[in-house]
């Protein structure tokens, strides 16, 4: 990092920041909400013993969440459907409760809360329970408010997370949503438990990988410094990578009060692509050309597409993935990883620039202005 080590800030454990701290603390978040939940290389979690028979009966996942939390929730719905068969959507918690949602005993609603005490969230479990749905609170909070209501809880350890905005328990919530699709895959049959291994070795193989790109950030934070004046930035990714641009462009916002808008990349050409202008930052998030045969090409088309027009890219793309090398301006590798995975490396990057801009700027980056670390109104 370019953050300088501040021995006399001893409760940031030495770093500059707690958002640094934070960070740097990825790897251990994703690593301590995964322990003692695999038992010979399949996933069983303790806290949701003798809800098999629950597991069974459900028909439809409704994860319930407000900002970045609400992006791990999405990232979430992408591989809870693929592993467990079972029809997953995502909802802003505030808008949940007022779209009069058919809901019924049938359905679990699985709210993600890193304090836990976030109203809108709370206050829309009250409303899921109300109407008779089954409630799972994901939550980084031992003993919060919405865990405590709820049926059940598988609690993220990412440990306290005292920068406002949140990081390493984004990456956990991701990983405990993942715990969570693979432990019902497992109770409902929908996948041999060959497979199921197979992704809890990738799940657990995260950490080390997230550290690989910690080790080697240094051309993030002389981007973010190149890109310290930038008026606005967009971020670009699809499938799994979609909600990995909404929450790089919410930390932006978040930490260096730069515009930052996240789309989907196939909706560029209705509408967003009128953005483009010559250098105009467009970060974009490559999907792994191991993955789909079809989304990576048109990934690669996109951002020829907007180079052409002058946008200034940097991808986020799987070490080695030669297709990406002519088209981009600035390229910052990840891991390689099954394609569901790479959210939980993608992100990395874009949690650095963000504080490393905002950090280039003078701001301050744990607590930054107008926010609050758990929003307790409505
Ligand atoms: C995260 O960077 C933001 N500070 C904010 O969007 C946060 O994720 C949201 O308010 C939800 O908080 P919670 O996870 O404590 O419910």
């Amino acid at each position: 990092f370019e953050i300088q080590w501040d021995a006399s800030a001893a409760d940031k454990g030495g770093w500059s920041s707690f958002m640094a701290k934070e960070i740097s603390e990825e790897p251990d978040a994703v690593a301590n909400t995964i322990r003692g939940r695999v038992e010979g290389g399949q996933v069983v979690i303790p806290e949701l013993a003798g809800l098999d028979e629950l597991f069974l009966d459900i028909n439809r996942i409704v994860i319930i969440a407000c900002g970045t939390a609400a992006y791990a929730g999405t990232v979430g719905t992408y591989a809870i459907e693929r592993w467990a068969g079972i029809p997953v959507t995502v909802e802003l918690s505030h808008e949940f409760r007022y779209r009069d949602p058919v809901i019924d005993a049938r359905t679990l609603v699985i709210s993600v809360s890193q304090s836990g005490e976030t109203m809108d969230t709370l206050m829309a479990v009250r409303f899921a329970s109300e109407s008779g749905a089954k409630t799972l609170s994901i939550c980084n909070t031992q003993g919060a408010t919405i865990a405590r209501e709820s049926d059940a809880v598988v609690y993220t350890h990412a440990g306290p997370e005292v920068a406002v905005a949140s990081t390493k328990a984004f990456t956990a919530q991701i990983t405990a949503l993942y715990l969570f699709g693979l432990h019902l895959a497992r109770v409902r049959g929908t996948q041999t438990p060959q497979f199921l291994a197979s992704q809890v070795e990738e799940l657990q193989a995260v950490p080390d990988k997230i550290a690989s790109i910690l080790g080697a950030s240094e051309k993030i934070a002389q981007l973010a410094h190149w890109m310290a004046d930038s008026r606005a930035v967009l971020f670009l990714g699809r499938h799994v990578g979609y909600p990995i641009a909404l929450e790089g462009a919410l930390k932006l916002k978040e930490l260096a009060y730069i515009h930052a808008e996240g789309f989907a990349g196939g909706e560029l050409k209705h509408g967003p692509i009128a953005l483009i202008e010559p250098g105009q930052p467009v970060f974009v998030v490559v999907p792994s050309p191991r993955g789909s045969a079809i989304l990576h090409p048109k990934v690669i088309s996109t951002i020829e597409e907007i180079r052409a027009r002058g946008a200034r890219v940097i991808a986020i793309a799987e070490q080695g993935d030669a297709a990406v090398l002519p088209s981009a301006d600035e390229v910052i590798p990840i891991p390689l990883a099954g394609p569901l995975f790479e959210p939980l490396l993608a992100v990395i990057p874009l949690h650095i620039f963000a504080m490393e801009l905002a950090t280039a700027k003078g701001l301050d980056v744990d607590q930054p202005r107008n926010l609050a670390k758990s929003v307790t109104v409505e």
